[in-house]
């Protein structure tokens, strides 16, 4: 937690007062969050449990006018006046909708990142709301998984990278600054290694992976101080992470020493019954409490146990204490004692037009051309444009799924940006066919306008509700007819390009032959239609690059850059080689991948050293010329391979990026420093070491479009 120290002190001082004035019910109050439930919950203020001081705190109460008046009512009728907190998932926009995390990491840009945090959280303070529920900053490596959009990809160091930048944008410098928020790391941990990638399913995995892969994000959202942290509803290795002592007691609180609140995933305290580690609720609060979960999401099981469970000697009152000193710390560092209200005035910033300005920016920064023959894009203006595909005209679905309070007639569908900026008698547009259904009855006139344009747009993808939580698929291909819509207009010869909206990567390869062009848009958000004119247009230049694997098929899945390369690698020089029979082992778009109007050439890597030991770094600059004909940005990646190790090390691990504005014709340095303690990891007796050794250095457009490399050595490793 970052907090000033001073009023951290005097918090902690103001929560013991109170604390010893409070009986057990009213304690456990404090660890009870009380809101709407996916097993069946209304908004609901739950009048009854307040004046019993049963409520801590509360999900899904939003709004000025609503929270002001629940908490005017609550304090003066809750014992000792404990304000209450509101929480929300403020995943992604509060009002104005950004683009999905995993799209925003698609901008390769920490900016992008803090800046929506930043005005998600000022209009989620203006609603009273001082806590979200994010970043998600679970490591995702299979696209089935439907949460993949909710996170910042499959890697460890860029997602360490974007969970910081989340965190300084949603939370500040410190707890309790105005139009702030608190954030909370989630999920506490492995929550996107779901077998199968079917949500909720366990994870099962080394705890070198673990610790090398899918702690570091935590670690990165803490060191920038989030206040809180929820544990995931899987189990790890078998033992639910709810009430997983080695991840939340050794790992979060010793290991990674965490000092703030844990909050149990919505029900899953109760779930640990299903999960067939108890069979009755009281131990399953049993489990759950004395394994680190602070506060239960989802109503009563601690309010309705805690009290027998200490009187029964299973949980010690002084943790209690402990659990509800966090709360109570947090409470008075957010001023919520002093000030509990918000003005509602502050709510005339939603949609603000700075706030409009950052969603438009954020989104046209992360779109990714995948693929520009004949340089389609950018299309002139003056062009007879046909619009076609379900999402042209479309103001839910480019949203994307954690967009709770999102007002869909406030986006600006693609067909409004295009219109706006072809002028509205240059697009004509057809549905062409629905997202997901077997209607080809819009094909002919789509097919009809497509003849008569000089170029047509194919706005394609998913719904807002094909990812996001529970909503996995198997089948990674545009749903519905969409994919025979784009072969019949392929018929016409006219030059396609195809703009991909959609939670996670799609499998692209029946039809990706047959456009010319393909920007993946992700989900956009509320300034969706602008964003996509501006690079239609060229008034951007695009300068996306993917942050997870585009796999070929979903068989490759899972499907990730940095893997160990095996004893028998894919060379195509033996028959018994690690490859498939009937796919490349290669992905369709890889890790990094990501194409630009313009063409940057690298040279004259430099390495300040040629060796160093374990204490030093090592100084990398590298010169990136624009060799075309648009300015524009590059993102310049830096890999590094430890060539031998006592275990096998990946082909590539990401250890820097930059991404840097280049005018046309113009070139920029771009300096890197690597820390020798960056290329540490656990090795098979699960100690942490940098092992001395030649490391080589990539420099990349892409995970696989490495351009210039070179060698160093570590010389004095640890042990
Ligand atoms: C369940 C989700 O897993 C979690 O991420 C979210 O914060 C809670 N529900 C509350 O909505």
């Amino acid at each position: 937690m970052k907090a000033d120290i001073e009023k951290l002190n005097k918090a902690r001082k103001k929560a013991k007062e109170l604390l010893a004035k409070m009986n057990i019910n009213e304690k456990v109050g404090q660890l009870s969050q009380f809101g709407r439930s996916i097993y069946g919950g209304v908004e609901s203020y739950y009048e009854d449990h307040y004046k019993e001081g049963k409520i801590g705190s509360y999900l899904g109460v939003t709004g000025a006018n609503k929270t002001n008046m629940v908490q005017k009512n609550l304090m003066s009728e809750t014992p000792h006046n404990i304000p209450a907190i509101f929480a929300y998932d403020v995943i992604h926009g509060y009002k104005t909708t950004f683009p999905t995390p995993l799209t925003q990491s698609f901008s390769w840009d920490t900016n992008v990142v803090r800046e929506c945090a930043s005005v998600s959280a000022k209009e989620a303070y203006a609603a009273g709301v001082k806590w979200t529920f994010a970043p998600m900053v679970d490591i995702a490596r299979d696209p089935r998984w439907g949460r993949i959009m909710e996170g910042y990809g499959e890697d460890p160091y860029l997602c360490s990278e974007m969970a910081k930048a989340a965190v300084e944008g949603y939370q500040g410098d410190f707890i309790g600054q105005k139009d702030k928020v608190i954030a909370c790391a989630k999920h506490f941990v492995t929550y996107g290694a779901c077998i199968g990638g079917r949500d909720y399913n366990s994870a099962d995995m080394s705890l070198q992976t673990l610790h090398d892969v899918y702690i570091p994000p935590f670690k990165a959202a803490f060191d920038a101080g989030a206040a809180t942290c929820m544990a995931a509803f899987n189990d790890f290795n078998g033992v639910p992470c709810t009430c997983n002592k080695y991840l939340l007691k050794d790992v979060l609180r010793k290991q990674l020493g965490f000092d703030g609140v844990v909050i149990s995933d919505a029900g899953a305290v109760v779930e640990l019954i299903p999960h067939n580690v108890c069979d009755n609720v009281k131990d399953a609060v049993d489990l759950a409490f004395n394994a680190g979960i602070d506060i239960i999401m989802a109503f009563d099981p601690f309010n309705d146990n805690i009290p027998e469970l200490v009187e029964e000697g299973r949980i010690n009152i002084e943790d209690v204490d402990k659990a509800v000193e966090r709360v109570l710390v947090i409470k008075e560092l957010l001023g919520l004692f002093d000030d509990p209200f918000v003005e509602e005035e502050g709510e005339q910033c939603f949609f603000s037009p700075e706030h409009r300005a950052v969603a438009r920016d954020s989104a046209r920064r992360s779109v990714v051309l995948l693929k520009n023959e004949e340089k389609v894009l950018p299309i002139e203006k003056g062009a007879k444009i046909a619009l076609i595909g379900p999402l042209a005209e479309n103001k839910a679905d480019v949203l994307g799924s954690w967009a709770g309070l999102c007002e869909p007639e406030k986006t600006i569908t693609v067909m409004e940006g295009i219109a706006g900026a072809y002028g509205w008698e240059k697009v004509f547009y057809a549905k062409g066919c629905d997202i997901d259904s077997s209607d080809k009855s819009g094909f002919d006139e789509a097919l009809h306008i497509a003849k008569q344009a000089d170029v047509v747009i194919l706005a394609v993808g998913e719904s807002r509700d094909m990812s996001g939580e529970a909503c996995c698929r198997s089948d990674l291909r545009l749903p519905g007819v969409q994919e025979e819509l784009i072969s019949k207009i392929a018929e016409t010869g006219k030059p396609i390009c195809a703009i991909v909206f959609a939670g996670r990567p799609i499998v692209m390869e029946s039809w990706k032959d047959s456009v010319k062009s393909i920007l993946f848009a992700g989900q956009t958000g509320t300034e969706t239609g602008n964003a996509v004119a501006d690079i239609i247009s060229g008034e951007y230049n695009p300068s996306g690059r993917l942050t997870c694997t585009f796999p070929y098929s979903v068989g490759q899945i899972p499907i990730y850059y940095s893997a160990l390369n095996t004893g028998r690698p894919a060379l195509g020089k033996i028959r018994f080689e690690a490859k498939y029979m009937d796919a490349p082992i290669e992905p369709a778009y890889c890790f990094g991948y990501g194409l630009s109007y313009t063409e940057f050439e690298y040279s004259n890597l430099k390495l300040s050293k040629k060796e160093i030991n374990k204490d030093e770094f090592l100084d990398i600059s590298v010169n990136v010329k624009n060799i075309g004909e648009f300015d524009g940005e590059e993102v310049v990646q830096l890999y590094v391979r430890d060539l031998i190790g006592t275990s096998a090390r990946p082909m590539k691990e990401l250890k820097g990026f930059k991404k840097v504005f280049v005018k046309k014709g113009e070139t920029v340095k771009v300096e890197f420093r690597l820390h020798a303690l960056s290329l540490a990891f656990h090795n098979f007796d699960m100690e942490y070491v940098i092992e001395p050794g030649e490391f080589k250095i990539m420099i990349g457009k892409s995970s696989q479009d490495i351009v210039l490399e070179d060698n160093f050595y570590v010389k004095e490793g640890i042990i």
